[in-house]
């Protein structure tokens, strides 16, 4: 087995192996919430009206896992991309999105290469389980990323987790305050907040941010 977080083997070992605790099995309930009260219209959160661009709004989401969130979004008429490198979960995503008729883009690619393929592409960047994946010398190159494939005045919503400052990882712990300063240069701030809808186990360990692509 690859010791190597930064390489598809090491996930898809992970997967394969049944050590998959992060895993939920179903969207994550605060962003099924946000869609359920919210529909497009983020304007509540300070960022636009989606429904109004006059086309599905493209989503990226990064580090998918079997992407329940992209199924999610896809059902609810978001143009979704879905990208995980590593090769198990995306096979179940495929067959699920077949299964269900429903279109999503499925890449399975390292993401920090998406920056050159889908350079400026999408609207709104969706993070979870994502940022505590990669090792935490990335993170300022997944900021880069984030700018790279999002469009100007596209968006960034994070539930970062976990923000408890646990040891080692992954999952790595993530500053929110350290993070908000990496993203500064590039973004600006439209919403933060604790939500009360995370899964029981996460409860509080959560922290819900928007930022706009400046
Ligand atoms: C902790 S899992 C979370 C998966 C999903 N977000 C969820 O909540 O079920 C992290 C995922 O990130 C993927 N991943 C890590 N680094 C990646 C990279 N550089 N490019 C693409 N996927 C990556 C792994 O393959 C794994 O599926």
């Amino acid at each position: 087995m690859s010791d190597d977080l930064n390489s598809a083997a090491y996930w898809d070992a992970a997967y394969d192996e049944d050590r998959d605790g992060w895993d939920m099995g179903t969207p994550t309930p605060v962003f099924v919430d946000i869609l359920t009260r919210c529909g497009m219209d983020f304007s509540a959160f300070g960022d636009r009206d989606y429904a109004s661009l006059g086309r599905p709004p493209r989503v990226l989401i990064p580090c998918s896992g079997r992407g329940y969130d992209a199924l999610y979004f896809a059902t609810r008429g978001w143009d979704v991309t879905a990208v995980d490198f590593a090769e198990h979960p995306l096979r179940w995503l495929r067959e699920e999105s077949e299964q269900a008729g429903v279109e999503i883009e499925i890449l399975q690619e390292d993401m920090f290469t998406l920056g050159r393929t889908h350079h400026e592409s999408f609207d709104l960047l969706v993070e979870y389980t994502c940022i505590c994946a990669i090792d935490p010398d990335r993170r300022v190159e997944f900021v880069r990323f984030c700018r790279e494939v999002l469009r100007p005045g596209g968006t960034v919503l994070a539930l970062l987790f976990p923000v408890d400052g646990r040891p080692g990882g992954p999952p790595f712990s993530i500053d929110v305050e350290d993070f908000k300063a990496q993203m500064a240069p590039q973004f600006t701030l439209l919403h933060e907040s604790t939500p009360e809808t995370s899964v029981k186990p996460r409860l509080g360990r959560e922290r819900l941010l928007l930022w706009r692509k400046q």
